[in-house]
């Protein structure tokens, strides 16, 4: 198997702590591995696998001779993803820069992996929130037909980076002690709270964040007519682990149980749905995993052809990190990599 010089860029921050770890789990074949954030990080060493490697600026000279990288650097995607790119070094990455690019695959491989063939070298990991509903949504797809779904999601701190980590476990102290809480990452206080607003408002008054699981869900699963209603991307006082809320609707007729024997045959599911023993997804369950967790599958009240259910993920893994080296994974099995 080729041995890859691998860079992982934002290895510093939330995604790019999992990304150096699910790495190292899934054993990527690397020769070469450079650790990569911005000069503030410069210098700050981490073990990988009980060798030391030091955090070095990323510049583009940090791609030149590079097979791959996995960007989770922010801002870094914009000023060198194109570019690496163009020097031969593959890129899959983390953030929205390239994701609605023509010419640039945004790909979840269970759901679309051939959508890698032909890239050019820059490919796009979905928006969290996205990966989660096309996760749960493509085999009831594949069998029935998904007509339309209305999502409202409930994302964890961590979505933010690790600054909102922090802020998170200080605001909540700080409330606890009586404290007064002055917000730096959130708008407002986020401890014992909810937030209706996640990234910035674009056009009809709904959020970036909302409008993405419209315009990605319809990349990815290669058909535009599917209606995907975001009602509220809502962040939640919660540090890791996405949850959400879907409606979804049918051409051909499912019932729940059709609906959980078809989801249970997917292994990167599991179906937690056996809601008289208090048995349904929760971050605490789906955190430090690579699952989609199902349940609290039933009929709508309405609407004939409607399911309603709860879904959960771990966001900084099967939302970022793992989807990415999921990707890097299938390109190596498919001989796409230079
Ligand atoms: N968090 C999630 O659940 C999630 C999910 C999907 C996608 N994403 C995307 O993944 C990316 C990283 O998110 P995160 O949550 O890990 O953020 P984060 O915790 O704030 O980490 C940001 C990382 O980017 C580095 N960085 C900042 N500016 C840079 C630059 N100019 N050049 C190189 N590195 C730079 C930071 O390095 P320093 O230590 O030097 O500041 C840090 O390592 C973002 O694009 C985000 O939208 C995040």
């Amino acid at each position: 198997m080729k041995q890859l010089r691998l860079a992982i860029v934002g290895a510093t921050g939330a995604v790019g702590h999992e990304l150096i770890k699910i790495v190292q789990e899934r054993k990527i074949p690397y020769t070469e591995l450079r650790l990569l954030a911005s000069k503030r990080s410069a210098g700050t060493k981490i073990d990988v696998g009980g060798k030391e490697y030091t955090v070095e600026e990323a510049t583009l000279d940090s791609f030149r001779d590079c097979d791959a990288a996995l960007f989770a650097g922010g801002p870094a995607s914009k000023a060198f993803g194109r570019d690496a790119a163009e020097m031969g070094c593959v890129v899959i990455d983390n953030s929205s820069t390239f994701r609605y690019e023509p010419d640039v695959p945004l790909v979840v491989p269970e759901v679309n992996p051939e959508a890698l063939t032909g890239h050019h070298n820059l490919i796009a990991n979905p928006n969290c929130s996205t990966i989660l509903l096309v996760t749960a949504l493509w085999p009831i797809h594949k069998h029935a037909g998904v007509k339309r779904a209305i999502v409202s999601t409930y994302q964890a701190c961590s979505g933010a980076g690790k600054e909102a980590m922090d802020e998170l476990c200080s605001q909540s102290m700080e409330v606890l002690e009586g404290k007064p809480v002055h917000p730096e990452h959130f708008k407002y206080q986020i401890a014992f709270n909810v937030i209706p607003q996640i990234d910035v408002w674009v056009d009809d008054d709904y959020t970036k964040e909302e409008m993405k699981l419209v315009w990605e869900t319809h990349k990815i699963m290669g058909d535009d007519s599917i209606g995907i209603t975001p009602v509220c991307a809502v962040r939640v006082p919660v540090m890791r682990s996405h949850c959400e809320a879907v409606y979804l609707e049918t051409e051909k007729h499912i019932s729940p149980e059709e609906c959980r024997e078809l989801l249970s045959k997917e292994d990167y599911i599991v179906l937690q749905d056996d809601p008289e023993n208090f048995v349904y997804p929760m971050p605490i369950t789906s955190t430090d995993t690579d699952k989609t967790y199902v349940g609290r599958i039933r009929r709508d009240t309405v609407e004939p052809n409607g399911l309603n259910m709860w879904i959960s993920f771990d966001q900084l893994r099967k939302g970022a990190a793992t989807n990415a080296v999921q990707i890097l994974e299938e390109l190596i099995k498919r001989d796409l990599l230079p």
